[in-house]
């Protein structure tokens, strides 16, 4: 039988208890001292992660019964674990008020805001335990950072008399600009080795400006689209495992991310831009990529994008092409191309002004409403819910004040702000069910994209290809059976206002623009969707996820079947290569191929 005792000495929890005390062990390793032994084939550490996995964020609630299903806990050890849960939630209950909490880059953000606008660099560290409850908050250093200057023993000497289990590092850039410089790469890693060998998690190394903020920890979660909290499966995660080396160090240098930002002209600090949104298979990182092709093997004036997404693409092709035809059957998405690309009147003034007003919106005055209602506590904080249904309400009411462009620059600012904070892992399919929901609320409005020509649709785009003709066609449709407009239905229904009523846990209103290419028959829908389209070129994206490890993941068509109905339109080429994608948290596979059809007609 598997018991503490069989576990290599170095990593019992009982002598890293008494060693380092409670807060230096994960959920996991307290529960596997309080089981004491497994059953044959499976240790009591694996036992006890079972367990935390299987009952998560509902552990406390646990009931006899509950522990009985799990083989390997019999009556006296699930009621072991059962009166213990009680007795801590008995003295819980009378404790005053509770720690703070450090779940993600966010939450450490708004426990330094106050170095956001310093004129000088503030490096802050936060230091916390093994549940990430804040142990300290200590400024290292104030001026330039350099690593000459700081010395680990600033950053770990309290970590060491604190205990803490893990650090979070925070500075500001006065200049607003929060791309790491040279010198903070260098920092970084500085910290990571010296983190290694003190045996303390490097958490996060995050850069703040008065309006934005960058964190590696984020920066490397989502260049791999995975969830960007610190904790996952009740353990406390840093950048020695999103790393995972031995000797972690941070490659990403200066020129990669600003490579990675290259479309961006400028960092404008006040305002957002059209990639800063969280969408599943935005091909934002993917551009360069995608152009160094389209440019060499297609020509012409006019480009559709006719699944568009965030419209990132189109945001490039514009540079190349004069005339450029968006498309995407969402709502929030036809608003966001009226903002972006619009060529309608604005006053940027006006907006600014209104979205100054929004920001200082005193929440106390304000009243429950429909998004706070159904949403506040789940997918936002209580108080930002009833900010968004508000300034929602206001819009619509003051559209007769508004010239069409300024309606939909005002709907998109919304919808950008709220995905910034909204409490999930990007999508709506699902939110966190956590005691702690970050409740702050701040709107920046969008920075327009200037096109020469525009035609912006919001159809299904089988029907659409009938109605139109370009010279290059972008095809980037889903590529699995999860729906677009059931992962983002709380920006539909934003965006929409028109209340429908809500079901089941996720608040999702009735079936809307549900795509045929998340179905079966998608192979069908792109044969004639191909057969259709009006064009010079066809340009497709799509990617080699056929054996994940959730189904919802699977791709609807195979490789072979899109090359082959391609080749009978014309001459095709296929590009592929190798890129970490998006993943829910459930796919995760070695060897994932983004690919590139080239269609000459
Ligand atoms: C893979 S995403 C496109 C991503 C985009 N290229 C980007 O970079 O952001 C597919 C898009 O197709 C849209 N869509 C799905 N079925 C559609 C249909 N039948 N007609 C029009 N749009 C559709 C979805 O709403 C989604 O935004």
């Amino acid at each position: 039988m598997g018991k503490l005792k069989d576990i290599p000495k170095i990593d019992r929890p009982r002598e890293r208890f008494l060693e380092k005390g409670s807060d230096a062990l994960s959920k996991s390793e307290l529960l596997a001292i309080l089981i004491g032994s497994g059953i044959k084939g499976k240790n009591v550490k694996q036992l006890s992660k079972q367990i935390i996995r299987k009952f998560g964020n509902k552990f406390l609630d646990i009931t006899v019964n509950d522990l009985l299903k799990i083989s390997g806990i019999g009556k006296a050890k699930a009621l072991q674990i059962v009166s213990a849960l009680s007795l801590v939630k008995r003295f819980y209950e009378e404790l005053g008020p509770k720690d703070k909490i450090v779940l993600s880059a966010q939450d450490a953000v708004s426990l330094t805001s106050e170095i956001r606008d310093k004129k000088k660099e503030y490096l802050v560290c936060l230091y916390l335990n093994a549940r990430n409850a804040l142990l300290k908050k200590e400024i290292i250093s104030i001026g330039t950072l350099d690593k000459s200057i700081i010395h680990p023993r600033e950053v770990f000497g309290p970590a060491v008399e604190l205990r803490a289990a893990g650090i979070v590092i925070l500075h500001n850039h006065p200049s607003g600009n929060i791309v790491p410089t040279k010198q903070d790469i260098e920092v970084v890693n500085k910290i990571l080795e010296a983190g290694k060998i003190m045996g303390v998690n490097v958490i996060d190394f995050i850069i703040v400006s008065e309006n934005d903020m960058h964190s590696i920890f984020i920066d490397i979660q989502a260049s791999e689209n995975k969830t960007t909290l610190y904790v996952s499966d009740g353990v406390q995660k840093s950048l020695f495992d999103l790393l995972e080396t031995e000797k972690p160090v941070y490659k990403i240098n200066v020129k990669k991310i600003k490579e990675n930002y290259f479309y961006i002209p400028q960092i404008k600090k006040n305002y957002v831009q059209l990639h800063n949104r969280r969408y599943i298979g935005s091909k934002h990182k993917l551009i360069k990529w995608i152009f160094s092709i389209i440019n060499k093997e297609c020509e012409g004036n006019s480009f559709a994008d006719i699944f568009a997404g965030t419209g990132v693409i189109s945001a490039i092709a514009a540079r190349h092409f004069k005339k450029i035809i968006l498309n995407d059957f969402l709502y929030s998405n036809y608003a966001i191309y009226q903002a972006f690309f619009g060529d309608g009147a604005w006053d940027k003034d006006k907006i600014n002004n209104i979205i100054k007003d929004y920001n200082n919106i005193p929440v106390e005055d304000l009243e429950d409403n429909y998004f706070s209602n159904f949403f506040g506590g789940k997918y936002f904080g209580y108080n930002s819910s009833k900010i968004i249904g508000f300034i929602r309400e206001n819009i619509e009411e003051n559209k007769k004040n508004l010239t069409n462009r300024e309606y939909y620059i005002l709907i998109a600012s919304l919808l950008y702000a709220v995905d910034k904070i909204a409490n999930t892992v990007g999508h709506y399919d699902a939110y966190f069910k956590k005691e702690h929901i970050n409740d702050y609320f701040f709107m920046k409005p969008i920075d327009p994209i200037k096109v020469n020509e525009i035609s912006i649709f919001k159809e299904d785009a089988n029907l659409l290809v009938r109605k139109i003709k370009a010279d290059v066609v972008y095809i980037d449709p889903p590529y699995n059976s999860r729906q677009y407009s059931r992962f983002y239905h709380v920006l539909e229904t934003l965006t929409k206002w028109d209340e429908p009523k809500l079901h089941g846990v996720a608040l999702k209103p009735d079936p809307e623009n549900i795509s045929d290419y998340c179905k079966s028959n998608a192979k069908t829908r792109f044969a004639e969707l191909v057969k259709d389209i009006d064009a010079r070129y066809l340009v497709i994206s799509y990617n080699n996820t056929y054996n994940p490890k959730s189904n919802s993941s699977k791709n609807k068509i195979p490789l072979e079947k899109i090359e082959k109905i391609l080749q009978e339109k014309g001459k095709t080429k296929v590009f592929e290569r190798n890129y970490r994608h998006f993943n829910a948290g459930n796919t995760n596979f070695n060897n994932h191929k983004e690919y590139l059809f080239v269609t000459k007609v």
